[in-house]
């Protein structure tokens, strides 16, 4: 007789390189650069992000494994990483329009992207580091 495991957690890391510029359209220039200091300057500034997914996933008790990692591999790379690597997140991508990309709307942004192409309901945590120092994570919109 075997009894349910029950839900497991497993995360998977990736890396890209994005240039970006804080600059809220709700705000003015001036308030712009007040609150986001230097880095609101016009030329912008990169970071080699640290993009971390975990999945809540049901046990599959015939393989051991919540998900193949190299699935998620595959969805991380095809959604984030082709999408966000080596471009402007204002000028190159669509994604922060409306939204400052504070490392907050990053890891909001990684979620919207992944979301539909993950198991259902498995999204649980994106984790995003932007320096040493700073880390931003989601949790979906009921947080
Ligand atoms: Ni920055």
């Amino acid at each position: 007789m075997s009894s349910s495991i029950g839900p497991v957690y497993v995360t998977r890391r990736a890396v890209f390189s994005s240039a970006h510029r804080l600059h809220s359209p709700h705000l003015s220039d001036a308030e712009n650069a007040a609150l986001y200091g230097k880095c609101n300057n016009r030329q912008g500034h990169g970071h080699n992000y640290e993009l971390e997914v975990t999945l809540k996933l049901p046990m599959d008790p015939r393989t051991g494994m919540g998900i193949n990692l190299v699935d998620l591999k595959r969805i991380m790379d095809e959604r984030v990483c082709s999408e966000l690597d080596h471009k402007h997140l204002e000028e190159d991508t669509p994604h922060f329009r409306d939204l400052p990309s504070t490392a907050e709307n990053v890891s909001v942004v990684c979620w919207r992207l992944l979301e539909p192409h993950v198991p259902a309901n498995s999204l649980y945590e994106v984790r995003v580091r932007e320096t040493e120092n700073n880390v931003a994570f989601y949790r979906g919109p009921n947080g």
